[in-house]
């Protein structure tokens, strides 16, 4: 028997060629955090989310999902408007994209494309200038789409950050990698 909750998503996916059409890029609500975890996968991000979640209501963050009806999150990025790094961000001119990923039965189908374009027009919108990210030496295929989406490498980056798991035990990260730019246009 399956159910909203148990449902195949892969076989969903398989059924109906035209899945992209109904997804719908959309800002993230409390209730959305828990899918956020990917049913295990990312429980250990369970406070970063939650904190990401404070910084947009404190109007210095947001979160976009893309959302397919009948299925759900699929996919996600998050923007800092501000950080205490302000090559990455700076309030006003410069802000940071980040915990970008999208479901792997779902990829390579333009969803991450739409996700970054959405984010990026609506940084427009607000008056930023420029957007920042970090992509590990380890993703190529990531980097590659950012290059094909105006990004260009500008510096490496120690990739050296820290959280609170679900357990509120620190967790330490080592991610080096790239850190890339886009100069957005009006
Ligand atoms: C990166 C990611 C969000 C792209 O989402 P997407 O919906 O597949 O993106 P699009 O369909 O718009 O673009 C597809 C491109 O993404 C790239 N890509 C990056 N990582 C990939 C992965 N793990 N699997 C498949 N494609 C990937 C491919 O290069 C592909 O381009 P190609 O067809 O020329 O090879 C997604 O692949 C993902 O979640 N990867 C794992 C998490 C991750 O690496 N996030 C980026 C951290 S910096």
């Amino acid at each position: 028997m399956t159910d909203h909750n148990t449902i195949d998503r892969t076989q969903l996916f398989s059924l109906d060629p035209d899945w992209f059409d109904q997804v719908i890029i959309r800002r993230l609500r409390r209730a959305d955090l828990p899918a956020l975890e990917w049913e295990g996968e990312f429980t250990r991000f369970r406070n970063v989310y939650a904190e990401v979640y404070k910084r947009m209501h404190d109007g210095v963050a947001y979160m976009w999902g893309a959302d397919l009806p009948e299925v759900g999150l699929i996919g996600q990025v998050f923007v800092q408007f501000n950080t205490n790094r302000a090559e990455l961000a700076d309030g006003f001119k410069r802000a940071y994209i980040h915990s970008f990923r999208v479901q792997p039965a779902y990829r390579r189908a333009g969803v991450g494309t739409l996700l970054m374009e959405t984010a990026e027009e609506d940084l427009v919108g607000r008056g930023f200038r420029e957007v920042s990210l970090n992509v590990t030496y380890q993703n190529p295929d990531a980097r590659r789409l950012y290059e094909r989406l105006g990004y260009q490498v500008i510096s490496e980056d120690p990739g050296r950050w820290w959280y609170y798991d679900q357990n509120n035990r620190m967790q330490e990260v080592h991610e080096p990698g790239w850190r890339m730019l886009k100069a957005l246009v009006e």
